[in-house]
């Protein structure tokens, strides 16, 4: 039995493996983080890999942040401690679908080393890859694709990551990739050939 903030609970041991579910979608269950600057490019290169890896016969799950604060996680805000709950969330959701033999690939903000620490703490470590999309603020800026930025310098949303809350540099990146000239589609690719044998069954 466990006791947590006066709760007791019994936790339950798993009657199905992990590895047995893995064996049974022939793939191993990993974790892709991509974390970066929003309008770095963490969808757009997301979607293409999940797209792929689909066709090649693998089982994915596509988490993205805009999308998972629309749904499980939208009483949260942008602040440190809303991010810190969001991202939490977010590893134990990873950590269960991995458990199902599922690959996931995230595309979070997760803007601080801490952050992507308690990340990869909660999923495991083995199971972790993280990737920084490594698209610099000026290049996030001038592309400005949702108009955040324009809104953010106008003082019309607080926190915005890079302009007026931190975004720290990884330094425990498994990848970096650098979008600066190069297609999403090629980063796609370098993102592939790095994840295809760690996800391929020997
Ligand atoms: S975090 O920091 O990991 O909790 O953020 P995340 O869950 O990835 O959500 C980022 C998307 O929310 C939009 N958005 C903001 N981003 C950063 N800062 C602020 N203040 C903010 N407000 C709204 C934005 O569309 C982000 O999506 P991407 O795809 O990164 O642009
Ligand atoms: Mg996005």
């Amino acid at each position: 039995m466990k006791e947590k903030k006066g709760n007791i609970f019994t936790f339950h041991d798993k009657v199905i493996q992990r590895v047995e579910k893995e064996d049974l979608l022939n793939q191993n269950a990993y974790t892709i983080w991509l974390t970066g600057l929003s309008g770095s490019g963490k969808t757009t290169i997301a979607q293409i890999l999940e797209l792929e890896l689909h066709e090649m016969g693998f089982t994915t799950m596509l988490l993205d942040g805009d999308n998972v604060r629309d749904g499980l996680n939208n009483n949260l805000d942008f602040t440190e401690s809303g991010r810190r709950e969001n991202i939490r969330r977010i590893a134990e959701v990873n950590k269960l679908f991995n458990d199902c033999g599922v690959v996931t690939i995230n595309c979070f903000v997760s803007p601080t080393n801490d952050l992507r620490e308690m990340a990869k703490s909660i999923v495991g470590e083995k199971s972790f890859l993280e990737v920084f999309i490594d698209t610099p603020l000026e290049e996030c800026e001038k592309r400005d694709v949702k108009g955040l930025y324009a809104k953010a310098r106008a003082g019309k949303i607080p926190n915005f990551t890079g302009i007026s809350a931190p975004f720290d540099i990884p330094v425990n990146a498994n990848l970096v990739l650098n979008t600066l000239n190069i297609s999403p589609e090629e980063s796609a690719k370098e993102l592939l050939e790095f994840i295809k044998p760690k996800i391929s069954k020997g």
